[in-house]
């Protein structure tokens, strides 16, 4: 299939967390192990009749249910040894056992994860969103009843929720750049899908992000050998990662003192974006409020016209992540690395000024992808925490897995470097999951 030809997606069988996403302001993950196969079984096909799909709301839900499984899940279902193996080999070995390649070590390390992420004992991951905390305590008690009856018990869950202003726990306000996806809604694209030459953009192919779809080469990416277990399917990164908000405040503060006193600016070219969500790009000198709010104009940026890095420095963290034209091959390259992100943020704020008090607070990280590999643990190991992509010799991303003792470049005449960099964001678990299509959660 050529690039150009159009795609109809099945969006009723598609899990709505995939493509369209809620934004809800509070969300319960609940980590499931099952008992009996059979009850597990058909507690799958009967939450199938309850999961949220992509098709277009006549109003938006109050709450939503969507559900994934580990590859230990799919085992737990007795999905036959011959089929599993069809699965792409990060799925099957888990996040765990990737953890060299994601730089998942020392505090970050599997050994130190906390609610039972990397072990076998998570079978199947259940995301309620709701619009308010009794809404999903509601939902909550609707799981753990059907979950009793199917003698499946909870591993542990964890609750998330917005946090006042859209702001994650370091005071950037996120959920701003998401890939637009071909033929997902008739509405205006938003300058976020792929690079088609000359500052122009295209929705990015659907088989990025969908299994059964064309990719952007125009194939279809391996998925498990069933089409009817596989199509509308997608692969879910799970990433519960700490941050160290003191210790981002106290090591931004530092650097700024010596930073021309500008600390709003300095913190602007660690992300990339002013803490409001203006782009550098656009508005290297200020922050512009209309422009952040502008979903046409907050990501119609590119890099082009910034070679040296100047505007938005080379190593930030929203030019790392999306590098947009910056990479040679005109974006060609940049496209197969793309990420649906659904992160949350979890935990109370830390007050401005307050020292550290010890509470447990961070983003529950979660993206979605056809491929992880590619996708996710590209981004992760050769973006995030490494710079040679980007001629940044080990430079990481301000919110890699630092030891203390790397930099961070802000591109000037002269270069000014942040150092040396603490770990400010620590994974305190994680896990790969499959969230079949509605098609899927029946063949299960
Ligand atoms: C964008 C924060 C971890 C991938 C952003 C933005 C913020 C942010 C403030 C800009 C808002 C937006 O464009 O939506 C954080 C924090 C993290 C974190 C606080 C850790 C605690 C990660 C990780 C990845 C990632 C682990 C992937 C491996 C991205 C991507 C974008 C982004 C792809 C969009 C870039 C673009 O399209 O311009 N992040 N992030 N982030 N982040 Fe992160």
């Amino acid at each position: 299939m050529r690039p150009t030809e159009t795609v109809r997606l099945d969006l009723d069988a598609i899990q709505g967390l995939v493509l369209r996403g809620y934004r809800m302001p509070v969300v319960d993950y609940v980590f499931v192990h099952f008992g009996d196969a059979a009850a597990a079984r058909s507690w799958t096909g009967g939450v199938a009749g309850h999961v949220t799909t992509a098709a277009p709301w006549q109003s938006k839900p109050d709450t939503a249910v969507n559900v994934a499984f580990t590859a230990a899940g799919l085992r737990a279902l007795n999905l036959p040894e011959e089929l599993l193996r069809t699965f792409s080999t990060p799925f099957l070995q888990g996040m765990a056992a990737r953890s060299a390649r994601l730089g998942d070590s020392g505090s970050s390390a599997p050994e130190n994860w906390v609610g039972g992420l990397g072990t076998e004992r998570v079978h199947a991951l259940v995301l309620l969103s709701a619009l308010t905390p009794a809404q999903l305590t509601e939902r909550a008690e609707w799981l753990d009843a059907t979950l009793a009856e199917a003698g499946a018990t909870v591993v542990s869950r964890r609750r998330a929720a917005l946090l006042p202003d859209g702001v994650e726990h370091f005071g950037y306000f996120d959920g701003l750049s998401q890939p637009d996806v071909e033929a997902l809604d008739d509405k205006p694209l938003t300058e976020q899908g792929a690079m088609a030459g000359r500052g122009r953009w295209r929705p990015v192919r659907a088989g990025e992000f969908v299994l059964g779809y064309p990719d952007e080469e125009g194939v279809l990416p391996a998925a498990p050998a069933r089409d009817e277990l596989a199509r509308n399917g997608s692969y879910l990164v799970y990433r519960r990662l700490r941050q160290d908000v003191a210790a981002f405040r106290a090591q931004l503060a530092r650097a700024a003192h010596v930073y021309a006193e500008d600390e709003d600016l300095l913190a602007a070219k660690l992300v990339g974006r002013w803490r409001d969500g203006t782009p550098l790009d656009i508005s290297p000198h200020r922050r512009d409020p209309a422009l952040a709010a502008d979903p046409h104009r907050n990501n119609a940026f590119s890099y082009e016209d910034d070679p040296s890095g100047y505007r938005c420095p080379i190593g930030a963290h929203i030019r790392r992540m999306n590098p947009r034209a910056s990479l040679p091959f005109d974006g060609k390259l940049v496209n197969r690395h793309r990420l649906i992100r659904r992160g949350m943020p979890y935990g109370p704020p830390l007050p401005p000024g307050v020292p550290d008090d010890g509470v447990d607070r961070g983003l529950v990280f979660t993206c979605l992808q056809a491929d992880i590999e590619r996708q996710f643990e590209f981004v992760q190991s050769e973006w995030l925490n490494d710079g040679n992509a980007f001629g940044l010799g080990d430079d990481k991303d301000i919110l890699g897995d630092h030891d203390g003792t790397g930099k961070m470049t802000v591109n000037g005449v002269p270069p000014f470097f942040v150092h040396p960099l603490t770990r400010t964001v620590t994974v305190s678990g994680g896990e790969y999951f499959f969230m079949p299509g509605i098609n899927g959660l029946r063949y299960l």
